[in-house]
């Protein structure tokens, strides 16, 4: 299996061009389900998830054509068309693998009145239950049962506008209900609705394809359903939990790194928090700066839904603080369980504490290279950037999970000075 080589500590410097976002494309990719019509999504990741989610609509009867590199950035320009749709069921094996696979769920309830989808895997951080998801359709009208590890959801006579009040804010259950909304008879209210920059995209698509949304930016949306949705060309935000992760990594290694084909606005919340732990952040138009001498600060965070620090950055920042002077406390509020980065990076020798929903992080002078693996992706980014910042050799196993959420991560690393390399023979060491 491939595991990524890093020789730590060289300084990184030069320029990264950051991706589109997995998290932006994969409800864009669900939505091409709303129309019989094409819909062309440009600036897409070249990444496990996205092929998946692709491999997933193609199983349901969607054609899929292009795919070529149409920008510099290496974003590619995928058509995808739900003219015939065969199938409404989404299959365990494709499920499994990637939890963003209920998204399939509100489109194709909207569109053909049913569907079956299995109960998601993806990372193994916490339970993440879909009960905001379901809910959300019975209160348009579906029918919900679960049968054999599958959930069936069907609304024969179609869907009815309602207000929805999420009991807690979710990403994947607001965009699940938008596209559900979008072609149901009058009006929804979504109340308590995620504001993440990835919401704003799937608004700005779906009223591309003639939706009438509202509100977008604000926790409350408004949708007016139409009778049908048409085909749009629509761009898929830049990735900016790719672009927090190389902004962690120049930190860690005391470099001087611009990255181009970002949204600055997306990650206030990172680039302020970094500025507190003493790093230089200069923003451009689509460009960001980020610059260190010395070791950081260490500083107090909790994540929050956007616009507060984001969990998907939570343990790449706890890798940069284990190098910092002083303490940090780093607190996770929006998932369980998701602190199986901390024993790792106490292999590499972090002072790292959990109590319940908060790791304590006492900055130490060298953190030294290991093997080690994580669990989930983010987890697994965060042990490229210690090894980046650590002295020696780190080999980061099962590197699947980071084929699933960064592109072409070694090439973009050497380009800017690190020494990684992908190895994928047998040998743990
Ligand atoms: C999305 C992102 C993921 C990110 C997360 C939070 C995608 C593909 N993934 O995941 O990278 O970490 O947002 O920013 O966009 N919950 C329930 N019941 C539900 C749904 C969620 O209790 O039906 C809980 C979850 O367990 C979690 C919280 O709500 O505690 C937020 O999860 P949610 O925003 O739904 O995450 P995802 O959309 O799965």
């Amino acid at each position: 299996m491939d595991r990524i080589r890093i020789t730590g500590g060289q300084r990184l410097s030069g320029t990264i061009p950051i991706s589109g976002a997995k998290n932006a494309a994969l409800p864009l990719i669900a939505a091409c389900l709303l129309t019989d019509k094409p819909l062309t999504l440009n600036n897409l990741p070249d990444l496990a998830d996205i092929k998946t989610m692709t491999r997933l609509v193609e199983t349901l009867g969607v054609e899929a054509t292009g795919g070529d590199v149409t920008e510099a950035n290496g974003g590619r320009r995928l058509t995808l068309t739900a003219a015939n749709i065969t199938e409404t069921t989404a299959p365990y094996d494709l499920v499994r693998t990637m939890r963003a696979s209920i998204l399939v769920m509100g489109p194709l309830l909207a569109r053909f009145g049913r569907a079956k989808v299995s109960l998601p895997g993806g990372c193994a951080i916490g339970t993440r239950p879909v009960d905001l998801h379901l809910n959300a359709m019975e209160r348009l009208g579906a029918e919900v049962e679960l049968e054999g590890g599958y959930v069936m959801v069907s609304a024969p006579n179609g869907l009815i506008g309602n207000r929805v009040t999420f009991p807690k804010v979710s990403v994947g259950a607001t965009e699940n209900l938008l596209m559900a909304a979008a072609l149901a008879k009058g009006q929804t209210i979504i109340e308590n609705a995620a504001r993440e920059p990835e919401i704003g995209d799937l608004v700005h698509c779906l009223n591309s394809m003639g939706a009438k949304i509202s509100g977008q930016g604000t926790d409350t949306l408004t949708v007016d359903g139409v009778d049908e949705l048409h085909g749009a060309d629509e761009r898929v935000i830049p990735d900016r939990i790719e672009a927090g992760t190389y902004m962690m990594a120049a930190a860690i290694t005391e470099g001087d790194v611009t990255l181009s084909h970002v949204d600055p606005g997306a990650l206030e919340a990172v680039t302020a928090l970094l500025r507190s732990a003493g790093v230089i952040v200069e923003e451009g138009d689509r460009t960001l700066r980020v610059a260190m001498d010395g070791r950081v600060t260490g500083v107090d965070v909790e994540t929050q839904p956007y616009p507060g620090f984001p969990t998907d950055m939570q343990a790449q920042l706890m890798a940069l603080m284990a190098r910092a002077q002083g303490a940090a406390m780093i607190t996770e509020t929006i998932f369980e369980n998701r602190f199986m980065h901390v024993p790792e990076l106490v292999r590499m020798g972090a002072d790292i504490t959990v109590h319940g929903a908060s790791s304590l992080v006492r900055g130490v002078d060298r953190l030294v290279g290991a093997p080690v693996m994580a669990t989930d992706l983010r987890a697994s980014s965060s042990l490229i950037i210690a090894g980046l910042g650590a002295e020696g050799v780190t080999e980061v196993n099962r590197v699947y999970h980071l084929d699933r959420g960064y592109e072409r991560l070694e090439e973009k690393l050497t380009a800017v000075g690190a020494l990684v390399e992908r190895v994928s023979d047998e040998r743990t060491f």
